[in-house]
């Protein structure tokens, strides 16, 4: 049997010369006061094993990896009628880009980039007056914890720089885009991505996603099998954005990033894993959690290929 953790010490070991190298998210005032020389690693079996190592137990912001959150509950709702506005393509640019979106229309290439993400938050403040608790609380329960919350202060920090994401907004919404106000959906974004969690907190949570769309222990089905295998197709292919690529050929498994340095990722069938790093590389992902998952699935022989 797998001796994850002894795999996870190693791991541990092996990335402290890394923890240096990376660059922590500047734009959002809050990020950058966050000390990159940290590290933590959670993995949660379907069976409910659970091993970590070093910061696990920390709170860190997950910024894009809530963008999960928010396409599973919207898919679980809306189902194949989100195709309509959004994409299942790798978008090859950055994830707070603007250009693709001029010329293809206000169609953003995927859930995973700040467009498509927006887009996400537009239908479910479509559903809801507080699409923001909706997510919240959809995070509670697929981690099993009441007490997940916001961030209120880095979502403020947010809002108050969120120019980018401004301009994306009103693109979409002069295209038709975005049914909401612009403001309703960039203030219900902000809030969703200052979501915190812990990596053993996250690798919980990203376990249905694992499971066939089954939260392991309340056997609640959030999405069908089928669903969350395009779910976990679409990780392996947009959820690390123009690092897509280089991510499934380093690590060989469908994951999410976020420019708060965590990163979920998953073994169909058999678990989650979550990592956590605040330097990032020059593509927005943890530096030294990529290699953490590039070791993972070395040293355990495990991925989808
Ligand atoms: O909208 C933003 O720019 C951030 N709230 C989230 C970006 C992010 O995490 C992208 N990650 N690599």
């Amino acid at each position: 049997m797998t001796d994850y953790a002894a795999i996870l010490e190693t791991i541990y070991a092996d990335v402290q010369p890394l923890l240096v190298q990376g660059k922590v998210a500047s734009y959002i005032p809050q990020l950058s006061e966050v000390d990159a020389a940290q590290f933590g690693m959670a993995v949660y079996c379907l069976d409910g094993r659970t091993y970590s190592v070093g910061a696990a137990g920390q709170k860190f912001s997950l910024q894009s990896v809530t963008k999960l959150f928010s396409l599973a509950l919207a898919f679980s709702l809306e189902g194949d009628a989100i195709w309509s506005r959004v994409g299942r393509e790798p978008s090859g640019s950055a994830f707070n880009s603007l250009v693709q979106l001029e010329y293809e229309q206000g169609k953003p290439r995927n859930p995973f980039i700040n467009a498509g993400a927006l887009v996400m938050t537009d239908i479910l403040s479509s559903r809801s007056t507080a699409s923001d608790t909706a997510i919240l609380q959809f995070a509670r329960e697929i981690c099993d914890r009441q007490d997940i919350e916001f961030d209120l202060a880095v979502a403020q920090s947010e809002h108050g720089t969120a120019h980018r994401n401004y301009a994306i907004a009103h693109l979409m919404k002069d295209f038709g885009n975005l049914h909401n106000s612009v403001e309703t959906v960039i203030d219900s974004y902000c809030r969703q991505c200052s979501i915190t969690m812990t990596c053993t907190e996250l690798a919980k949570a990203g376990s249905f996603l694992a499971n066939h769309g089954t939260i392991p222990w309340s056997e609640r089905q959030v999405l069908d099998a089928s669903s969350s295998k395009r779910l976990n197709a679409l990780m392996l292919t947009c959820g690390t954005y123009d690092a897509a690529g280089e991510f499934a050929y380093r690590v060989g498994l469908p994951a999410k990033s976020g420019v708060g340095g965590g990163i979920l990722a998953l073994v169909p069938g058999e678990m989650a894993i979550a990592v956590w790093s605040p330097g990032l590389d020059e593509t927005g992902n943890s530096l030294a959690g990529t290699y953490a998952l590039e070791r993972f699935t070395s040293l355990t022989v495990r991925s989808i290929f």
